[in-house]
């Protein structure tokens, strides 16, 4: 089987240092190219990036060119991932799809195109029809996203217990962590002995791409899951992890055990792909009054599965619990790498696995 040459947008950021990193001995695909702006272009990846991850860059990509983010410098990828911040992304991604190009997103500058899916494997796997939908509007190329850092793990969670129960209104007061700001985050000084209770746009995204990722897809457009929820957002000074509280109104009420066995048994829509990053098991329910905690747990399924914990009866909203998503792992590269594989194996890019 040949490997797929993927390129990088924003690979300087902190989401494509995750990507190169989850890159290196990756089974289906190898970098082949790296943007990012005109400040780093020019210049070889280990010298232009502030590498903010442990250890050094990964050797073979260490000496590649930064390119700046045109297409023509991305001729010859099967496929482009984005770490590009919602602006540039707005302006550049759509110039790769006209190219061409598959792209798979980070950026939240799409996510609300009726035509754009937001693709949680596990969870909305089938939301991927919607491409063909946007290819009448776009040619060739396309976009797929991930949602929102903190919608992934909310989602991964919801998602059990919506098809079990069928969730009708949630709260949900998150904990993020400072990796999910980027390298231009908050600095020391304002974080250390400190939280913050307010970072921009995040509880609207929460709000809206939650509805589209558990709807279901008909005549071209997403059908938003019928629910309500308000979200409180906070950021903390935790490296990775977002935590988050959740009190949730399932409409046949069950039990903290019922719902436990729901979130243990899920296994999703994309299990049985063989895809190289999925977890063994999406949700990880965890024992002990005092977990998940962002330190301990934040690795589970190699940062990739959500952990709940503390399920436990609500006298508001019926039931709550505790969830943790490795941000920058799950909530970005490694839920964009997902995404990728999972086109891989419907035969979305390059003629699909083999081709
Ligand atoms: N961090 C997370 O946990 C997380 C999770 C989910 C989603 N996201 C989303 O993923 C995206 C990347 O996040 P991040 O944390 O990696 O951000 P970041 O550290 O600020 O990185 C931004 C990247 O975009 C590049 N860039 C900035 N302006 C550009 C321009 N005008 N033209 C081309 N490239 C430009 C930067 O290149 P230079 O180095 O050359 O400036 C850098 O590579 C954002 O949209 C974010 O919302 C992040």
């Amino acid at each position: 089987m040949r490997r797929y040459r993927v390129g990088i947008l924003g690979a300087t950021g902190l989401v494509g240092q995750r990507l190169l990193e989850r890159l290196e001995g990756h089974p289906w695909f190898e970098t082949a190219a790296l943007g990012a702006s005109e400040r780093s272009a020019g210049r070889p990846y280990g010298e232009a990036v502030r590498w903010a991850l442990d250890g050094e860059p990964p050797p073979d990509p260490a000496g590649l060119p930064v390119h700046a983010c045109e297409p023509r410098a991305f001729e010859g990828c099967d496929l482009v991932l984005s770490g590009l911040d919602a602006e540039s992304g707005r302006r550049i991604e759509p110039r790769f799809v006209e190219a061409g190009h598959a792209v798979v997103s980070n950026c939240s500058a799409h996510r609300s195109l009726p035509d754009v899916p937001v693709v949680v494997p596990e969870v909305n796997a089938s939301h991927l029809d919607l491409i063909e939908a946007q290819r009448r509007r776009t040619g060739r190329g396309f976009l797929v996203t991930n949602p929102n850092c903190s919608v992934t793990g909310l989602v991964l969670a919801l998602a059990p217990l919506h098809r079990a129960f069928v969730a009708r209104r949630a709260v949900v007061v998150t904990l993020q962590a400072l990796s999910g700001a980027g390298l231009e985050g908050p600095r020391g000084l304002e974080i250390v002995d400190n939280v913050i209770p307010f970072i921009p746009g995040e509880e609207e995204k929460i709000e809206a791409e939650t509805g589209k990722i558990l709807g279901t897809v008909a005549g071209g457009a997403v059908r938003g899951a019928r629910l309500e929820i308000s979200a409180h957002c906070h950021r903390v000074g935790t490296i990775d992890g977002h935590l988050a509280a959740l009190s949730v109104e399932l409409e046949s009420g069950p039990a903290p055990a019922e719902a436990a066995e729901a979130l243990r048994a899920f296994r999703g829509e994309s299990e049985g792909l063989g895809l190289p990053s999925a977890p063994e098991r999406p949700v990880v329910v965890i024992e002990g009054p005092d977990r998940p905690q962002p330190r301990r747990d934040r690795l589970a399924g190699g940062g990739m599965s959500v952990v709940v914990g503390r399920i436990r009866p609500c006298p508001v909203l019926g039931l709550r619990l505790e969830l943790l998503a490795h941000n920058a792992v799950r909530g970005a590269a490694g839920g964009t790498l997902l995404n990728a594989e999972l086109l891989v194996a419907r035969g979305l890019v390059g003629g699909g696995r083999g081709a």
